[in-house]
């Protein structure tokens, strides 16, 4: 049976960008009109990416420390990088989105809060099994988004729909390195 093998990325790089976004104060939380459903769609995956990404990050980190691939560990870094840049976008919109009519999202915000600390006892092996997982299924929301992307934001808010974009374009980069972390 072959064995699972390292293989470098198809990217030449994982290239990490301090992008960031301004968004309107008066940012509307149905930012595609007459799409509320859509909208709130992705205002739910939103507020996920503060909890669900620094526990990524912080796992890739733990695990870089039994791992010796230099190339590998130079993904991981990249893979960091990337998802600590989305987080903090991901975090200002979320309080715009309070803030500008649903503050009850901060109930939302409390239980996801506790989930990933509950998650975050589990063994290193199943935390890099359950990251490894996560980026797989981005990997099919990704390749959804960019192929729709013209309906799913046409009249939509230019930045919200630019903070996804750049998201899961990123995350075309990087999508392997937690598969490779947790085979590692
Ligand atoms: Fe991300
Ligand atoms: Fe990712």
């Amino acid at each position: 049976m072959k064995r699972y093998q390292y293989e470098p990325k198809c990217v030449d790089e994982i290239v990490v960008r301090q992008f960031t976004f301004e968004f309107p104060d008066d940012l509307d939380p149905i930012w595609v009109p007459d799409h509320v459903v859509r909208s709130h769609l992705f205002n739910g995956l939103s507020l996920t990416m503060p909890y669900l990404e620094p526990f990524l990050v912080k796992t890739m980190r733990e695990a870089s420390e039994h791992i010796t691939d230099p190339e590998l560990l130079q993904d991981m870094r990249g893979f960091n990088g990337q998802e600590a840049c989305h987080y903090k976008c991901h975090r200002r919109l979320n309080e715009l989105l309070k803030s500008n009519g649903y503050p009850e999202l901060a109930d939302v915000e409390a239980r996801l809060a506790r989930s990933y600390e509950k998650l975050s006892t589990k063994s290193l092996r199943t935390r890099l099994a359950y990251s490894a997982g996560f980026e797989c299924m981005t990997n099919g929301f990704t390749t959804w988004l960019i192929n729709e992307r013209t309906q799913l934001f046409a009249h939509a808010s230019p930045v919200v729909s630019s903070v996804w974009l750049m998201h899961m374009i990123e995350e075309t980069e990087h999508r392997t390195v937690a598969f490779d972390a947790y085979m590692a």
